[in-house]
């Protein structure tokens, strides 16, 4: 495990440490049968998986993580497990609108909430509300969210802004100012655990430049060191912004 605790952005930035890492929570499901035991238990032990890694985030001084915990696509699941993520995210919400001062760590939900629960809307609406609050650390969990349907809100929401004289001409840093990311920079590393090599409808636009990084390990299995294992290759990429060094 690093020993970088609690260090300055500036420290950050000479150390190495990404600004704003994305993870793609996977390999749940494959955890859970190995041991036997039914999916919704792997997705528990993803939930416990995903405290420690943001914890960590936070102390080695990572500024965003944002994880997909729910994708647009995720409601064919069988109803069961859906309900399970669910009750998963509202512990994990309500947990987070009690110790987020305390904690010095905020969460937000990026996602299109109209199709959750009313419940789980209204802990998302508080969530944001005491998040706006806390100065620091940043996690966002993506929930009921697709790349490509941010994308189309996105742009929904600004010709509506067009149409009523709001907004001037589109560029991307306007466009940018629509998105559930809204402020916050672009991930520089993205992770998939779980074996897989694809991007799933995730961050599309956000991940334009990031480095990614993909490990057969299965997302309860994750460490930090699996996650300093993912910062050292992030270290060693020469990112070129499609420049020349
Ligand atoms: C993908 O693994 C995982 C999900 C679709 C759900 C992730 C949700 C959680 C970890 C619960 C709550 C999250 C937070 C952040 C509190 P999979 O089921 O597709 O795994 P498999 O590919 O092995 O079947």
């Amino acid at each position: 495990m690093t020993d970088e605790r609690n260090n300055t952005a500036g420290e950050r930035e000479q150390s190495g440490i990404p600004r704003h890492i994305a993870i793609i929570l996977d390999g749940n499901g494959r955890w859970a049968k190995k041991r036997g035991l039914p999916r919704t238990a792997g997705h528990a032990a993803g939930a416990e998986t995903f405290r420690r890694i943001a914890l960590y985030c936070r102390d080695i001084g990572v500024d965003y993580l944002t994880v997909y915990a729910f994708s647009t696509e995720n409601w064919k699941r069988p109803t069961e497990e859906v309900k399970t993520i669910m009750r998963l995210l509202d512990k994990y919400l309500h947990e987070a609108i009690e110790t987020m001062e305390r904690d010095g760590m905020k969460m937000r939900i990026f996602g299109d909430v109209s199709g959750l629960s009313p419940e789980l809307q209204a802990l998302a609406h508080t969530a944001d509300t005491v998040a706006d609050r806390v100065e620091g650390f940043q996690a966002n969990i993506c929930l009921n969210y697709g790349g490509r349907d941010e994308i189309v809100h996105a742009a929904r929401r600004y010709a509506t802004d067009l149409a009523s004289g709001k907004a001037g001409e589109l560029t991307e840093e306007l466009f940018s100012s629509y998105l559930y990311s809204a402020g916050i920079p672009d991930p520089d590393l993205l992770i998939r655990p779980g074996g897989e090599q694809r991007l799933s409808n995730f961050l599309l636009w956000q991940c334009a430049y990031a480095e990614f990084y993909f490990t057969d390990v299965l997302w309860p299995d994750f460490t930090p060191e699996e996650l300093d294992r993912a910062i050292a290759v992030f270290r060693s990429r020469d990112r070129r912004y499609g420049g020349v060094k």
